[in-house]
């Protein structure tokens, strides 16, 4: 981790996070999922505080519905209208994502551009594929519905979609390119096949998920691990909440070293997180809580004592189970996981 230009207070720049490849990566960076409750311009309003406040990098996808919104914050942000000295576009890290109706080759380019220029950019940090699946869903549906055009994974296309990433970096688009929510056997194939390969894999990581195996793996293959929903998602969709699903911030191990330290149980799953070299993105719309998550991240680590406590508490608790991209005769969500090691057909 380079914390040459940090002093680790808030307002600071955040430190970077080196890729194997060379990319440097701030180490937190601002989720803008507003789970169907948070609208668009809250979204906008916590990018121009948390920029302000530091951070540098935002995670935004199309689907989110918010890359405008998002795109007018960041234009403030870089002209010096958004109540602070002017940041700079170079100091910024600006990741979207194609959505799932959009990987037909002949989609991606327009999709990936109407991102561009929803959020007022030149050039994009990071582009992801969001999902591994073409499966497309209506917004706010049923989590039993099922699309009768939905697909188990296919390389062939994922493949063909891969390309178009790989040709919108050819044209200087994009800095970088990346997977989200893949599996050892599908990133097994995509890093065999691949010209330009994955810099990250954005997955669920938090103290009751840790997906220990994914996560060496990953690290193994020098792809910088994004962990998503790094609290455990309190504000997700009701639809997306099952009864068996824990809540990471109520463990008793999280709540004790958050007493101990005079900390919200929040900044200890944000601290673990930095402590195991992975980047969290959490979101927050609450300028204190905004606040409080970077400066988790940058000051004060968790001990090895704390740090191993929290490794034994793993529940093995997917929060973002995926249902809605399953395909007519899938038994269940794990399905999308490939829990056997193989990729499910
Ligand atoms: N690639 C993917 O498929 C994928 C999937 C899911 C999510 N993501 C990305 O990951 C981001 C984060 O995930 P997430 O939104 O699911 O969950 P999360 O970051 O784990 O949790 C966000 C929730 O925690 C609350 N919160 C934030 N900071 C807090 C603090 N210091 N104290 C107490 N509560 C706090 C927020 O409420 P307040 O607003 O009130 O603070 C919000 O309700 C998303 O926004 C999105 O950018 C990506």
């Amino acid at each position: 981790m380079d914390k040459n230009n940090s002093s680790g207070t808030v307002g600071s720049v955040v430190p970077a996070f080196k890729s194997a490849s060379g990319a440097a990566i701030p180490t937190i960076g601002l989720g803008t999922f507003g789970s169907d409750s948070v609208d668009a311009e809250a979204v906008a309003q916590a990018v121009r505080t948390a920029i302000g406040l530091g951070y540098r990098f935002i995670d935004c996808a199309s689907v989110y519905g918010n890359e405008k919104e998002i795109g007018t914050a960041l234009a403030q942000v870089c002209s010096g209208k958004a109540g602070y000295p002017a940041v700079s576009r170079k100091e910024l890290w600006i990741t979207s994502k194609l959505w799932n109706d959009k990987h037909a080759p002949r989609d991606v380019a327009p999709s990936f551009e109407k991102s561009l220029k929803d959020l007022g950019l030149e050039y994009m940090d990071l582009y992801l594929v969001h999902w591994p699946f073409p499966n497309f869903h209506p917004p706010k549906c049923d989590v039993s519905s099922r699309s009768p055009d939905a697909r188990p994974y296919s390389h062939e296309n994922f493949m063909a979609t891969w390309r178009e990433l790989e040709k919108l970096v050819d044209r200087g688009l994009v800095r970088h390119i990346g997977t989200s929510n893949m599996t050892i056997p599908k990133l097994d194939l995509v890093l065999a096949a691949a010209r330009i390969k994955p810099v990250c894999n954005e997955m669920e990581l938090h103290p009751h998920f840790q997906q220990p195996e994914l996560f060496s793996y990953v690290v193994s293959k020098g792809l910088v691990p994004i962990a998503y929903s790094p609290l455990g998602s309190p504000g997700r969709p009701e639809r997306d909440k099952t009864p068996d699903d824990t809540v990471d911030m109520d463990d008793p191990v999280i709540i004790d070293i958050a007493k101990k330290r005079g900390i919200h149980p929040a900044s200890v799953c944000l601290k673990w997180a930095t402590r195991r070299g992975q980047l969290p993105i959490p979101f927050s719309v609450n300028p204190r809580n905004i606040e409080a998550n970077f400066k988790a991240v940058t000051t004060d680590p968790l001990t090895d004592a704390e740090f191993a406590a929290i490794s034994k508490i793993d529940r093995n608790c997917r929060l973002i189970k995926g249902q809605v991209f399953l395909w007519q005769n899938a038994k269940g969500w794990e399905d999308l996981w490939d829990l056997d090691g193989t990729i499910t057909k």
